[in-house]
């Protein structure tokens, strides 16, 4: 019997069938396809996202708990949150729309995937040109004098964990108000730019510069697919928006794509 709970497999309609068929055509005759993913990813994977309804910033307010200025001025309670966000994270496992990307991947139809998460489940799925927009929490780094620590678990200890500076430890993260790193940023618009097709799944599109990206593949001449579960900032722009969860979506755009090439 199939469940009645919100996490129950939803049956694709008529429309949503048509488009995947259309999408599946457009990465078989792409030149090279690109993805970038937000927290909706990884959503099935039990993350909860940022802005949605249970989202981490209905609880915490992000200039309170999410910029580097908040970070310097109370390192302490911003780590009561992070503390959340990582053991969060290290308790997920990817979801069928990780995989599918994967897979998408090593058949050679997929360039590159470049992510806001920091959640490491692309690289657990399988994926391995991972760009990583907005860092990661596999490792932690001093705020004052940038010494790199291994052990991301020393925040089990104290809030926040000290480097042997005494500088407060910080994940491996970008903060709100800090500059991404230049070599991801060149290295992304790089990716997207040389995409012909980029899907875009599970973000709300709304933060800047990560938001830019799909409109590089746009600028020269390509495509923009949305995958989402309600519409979004970049919805108006999108050559083909389709609205479901990418953990049912994307699996059922690579079968469509293996029944394509099986032909
Ligand atoms: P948001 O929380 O802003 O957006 C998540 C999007 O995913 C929303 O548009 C949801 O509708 C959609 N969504 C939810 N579940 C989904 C599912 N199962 N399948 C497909 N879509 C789904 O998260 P981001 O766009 O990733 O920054 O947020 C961008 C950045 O803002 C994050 O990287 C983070 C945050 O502050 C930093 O940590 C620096
Ligand atoms: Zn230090």
């Amino acid at each position: 019997m199939p469940s009645e709970d919100g996490d129950a497999m939803t049956k694709p309609d008529k429309e949503t069938k048509e488009k995947v068929q259309k999408l599946a055509q457009w990465i078989v005759d792409s030149k090279g396809a690109a993805a970038m993913t937000g927290a909706g990813a990884s959503v099935e994977s039990g993350i909860p996202d940022f802005r949605g309804k249970n989202g981490l910033w209905s609880r915490y307010d992000p200039e309170e708990y999410a910029t580097i200025f908040s970070f310097i001025e109370d390192p302490a309670k911003v780590w009561n949150m992070l503390a959340e966000l990582i053991e969060t994270i290290e308790g997920a496992e990817p979801n069928p729309g990780h995989k599918a990307l994967a897979a998408l991947e090593s058949m050679g139809l997929l360039e590159g995937v470049i992510t806001q998460n920091v959640d490491s489940l692309h690289q657990k799925a399988g994926s391995t040109r991972v760009l990583e927009f907005h860092g990661h929490c596999r490792s932690l780094r001093c705020q004052d004098c940038n010494k790199h620590y291994d052990d991301v678990h020393l925040y089990r200890t104290e809030h926040p964990p000290r480097c042997k500076c005494g500088g407060p430890l910080r994940p491996d993260i970008v903060f709100f108000d800090e500059q991404i790193p230049g070599a991801v940023i060149r290295e992304s618009k790089e990716l997207a730019s040389d995409s012909d097709l980029m899907l875009v799944i599970g973000t709300s599109a709304v933060v800047v510069p990560a938001a830019y990206m799909p409109y590089q593949t746009k600028a020269n001449g390509g495509r923009i697919v949305e995958i989402n579960t309600e519409a979004t900032a970049l919805t108006q722009d999108a050559d083909l928006s389709i609205f479901g969860k990418s953990g049912e979506l994307l699996p059922m755009v690579l079968k469509a794509i293996k029944d394509l090439v099986e032909k």
